[in-house]
């Protein structure tokens, strides 16, 4: 599904050498489970998550995604590979301390274009373990706490819109990962 070949990424420092935090890195990443990245400070896991993310481009090298290559991506195809097909955690939550729990939520799915109803809000905070904090502020969370709404809201990418029938009753709730 995601694969990297021959990766590179070169960062320029001004008045400084080169850095060379990815030096040929080539991997595959299995269908389904964890992955975890270990490495000392420093030795280029943020930048190579940020490659694979489409958040950064690499100096040469590709990604490959379900079997396309990034060289053949236009910048639609990173937007919407960035938007659908990845979920972000950051370290530093990113989640905005003005909004409660649930219209950090909200957010998410509107820019995603799917319906951001309470349903499928209460849903994602019973997958991370926080039901009952859709009305809380931010600032009232432990980091953990934190970190799983961050952690709810990246999976909004993977997160199929719930169906309703006629009668708009909830039929169907699909994970698609
Ligand atoms: N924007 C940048 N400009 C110059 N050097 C950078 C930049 N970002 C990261 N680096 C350097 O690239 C190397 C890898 O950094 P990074 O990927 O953040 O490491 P890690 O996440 O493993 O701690 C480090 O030596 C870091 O100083
Ligand atoms: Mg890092």
């Amino acid at each position: 599904m995601l694969e990297v070949i021959h990766l590179t990424k070169l960062y320029k420092t001004k008045g400084g050498a080169d850095v060379r935090a990815l030096d040929d890195v080539s991997l595959r990443f299995p269908e389904k489970g964890m992955v975890f990245l270990l490495g000392r400070s420093g030795s280029g896991k943020s930048t190579l998550l940020n490659v694979c993310g489409g958040l950064d481009s690499p100096t040469s090298g590709e990604i490959v995604v379900k079997g396309r290559s990034s060289k053949d991506f236009t910048q639609s195809d990173f937007d919407s590979y960035r938007n659908t097909f990845v979920g972000f955690v950051f370290q530093e939550y990113n989640i905005l301390d003005e909004f409660s729990v649930e219209d950090n939520i909200a957010l998410a799915l509107e820019l995603q274009g799917k319906p951001k109803d309470k349903k499928t809000i209460e849903k994602l905070l019973a997958d991370v373990d926080l039901s009952g904090y859709a009305k809380r502020k931010p600032n009232t969370l432990s980091g953990g706490q934190k970190q799983r709404i961050a952690i709810a809201r990246a999976l909004v990418a993977t997160f199929l819109p719930v169906y309703h029938t006629a009668k708009k009753k909830p039929v169907e709730s699909i994970r698609a990962l």
